[in-house]
């Protein structure tokens, strides 16, 4: 008998959004300290964004937030419970959109949609096909269900990955680099598009981005990691004006034509 208190994804109309709870995490790969003792949370329903230079682990943070990668100190709580623990697999929806999108191209845009609510048994073949058609819709794909991911451009990739995430109603949305290899007009949409799961599913998003206009126009908050360090967290407004020269120069990046990293450009 199946039990009563197992929950189907499609089965609740309201989601709850999850808070995130990282404390004291470390981790190491070999000699390699990766992330420093981080500690900050993230409230339920908040659209949190985490900037950086590339290396200084952001990606391998969001890995510990979805449970793929373990802590060597520290934990990661999702909705109180350790994000790699079994109770959390079960219980928190989770969609992590990847920077390369992560699809698979020997399945249609639509069999790469349908996949997750097929392999869980949530609903009927016609209810999938209307889920899947809505987050098509959502993302302006609608044409292409039947194409394979590698006959699309990067940034229709990329929408597929935000769709295929949609599909599985997540209460906890993490994106890496989604506006990375899009044009303007598409990462405004990306930015749009996760205001608006904010607004209709209360979703909880964190967002990986060197996009300096997509972080201020849609943050909560901002966090910079700088060599696995929370150097700066604070609000957008906060951020207009940093105290700390490491994250000015990281927002504010000036380009010195003398400076000898560019003598080989020199006649
Ligand atoms: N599985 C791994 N094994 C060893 N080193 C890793 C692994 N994953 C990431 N790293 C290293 O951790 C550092 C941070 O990586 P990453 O989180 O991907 O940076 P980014 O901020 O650009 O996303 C880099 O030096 C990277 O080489
Ligand atoms: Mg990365």
């Amino acid at each position: 008998m199946p039990s009563a208190s197992t929950r189907s994804p499609f089965s609740t109309t309201e989601t709850t959004a999850v808070g995130v709870s990282v404390e004291g995490l470390s981790k190491n790969f070999g000699r390699l300290q990766v992330l420093k003792n981080l500690t900050f949370a993230v409230e339920p329903g908040e659209i949190f964004v985490l900037m950086g230079p590339s290396g200084s682990g952001k990606s391998v943070l969001l890995k510990h937030i979805v449970g793929l990668e373990l802590p060597t100190a520290g934990r990661v709580l999702v909705d109180g419970h350790d994000a790699a623990s079994e109770e959390t697999r079960e219980h928190v929806r989770m969609a992590l959109v990847f920077q390369s999108g992560a699809l698979f191209n020997s399945l249609s845009v639509y069999d790469n949609l349908a996949l997750y609510p097929r392999e869980h048994q949530v609903a009927s073949e016609a209810a999938i096909r209307d889920k899947v058609m809505r987050a098509l819709q959502i993302l302006s794909l609608e044409g292409t269900a039947q194409k394979s991911p590698s006959e699309l451009s990067g940034g229709m990739r990329k929408r597929v990955a935000i769709a295929r995430g949609l599909v599985m109603e997540p209460q906890l949305m993490l994106y890496d680099e989604p506006t990375s290899e899009l044009d303007p007009v598409m990462s405004a949409t990306i930015a749009e598009i996760i205001g608006l799961l904010r607004e209709e599913y209360h979703v909880t998003s964190i967002v990986v981005s060197h996009d300096r206009e997509l972080a201020l126009g849609i943050a909560d908050r901002v966090g910079i990691l700088m060599g696995g360090e929370l150097v700066s967290l604070g609000t957008p407004a906060e951020l207009k004006a940093p105290k700390d020269p490491r994250v000015v120069e990281f927002l504010n990046p000036k380009i010195d034509l003398k400076n000898p990293r560019f003598k080989q450009l020199e006649t």
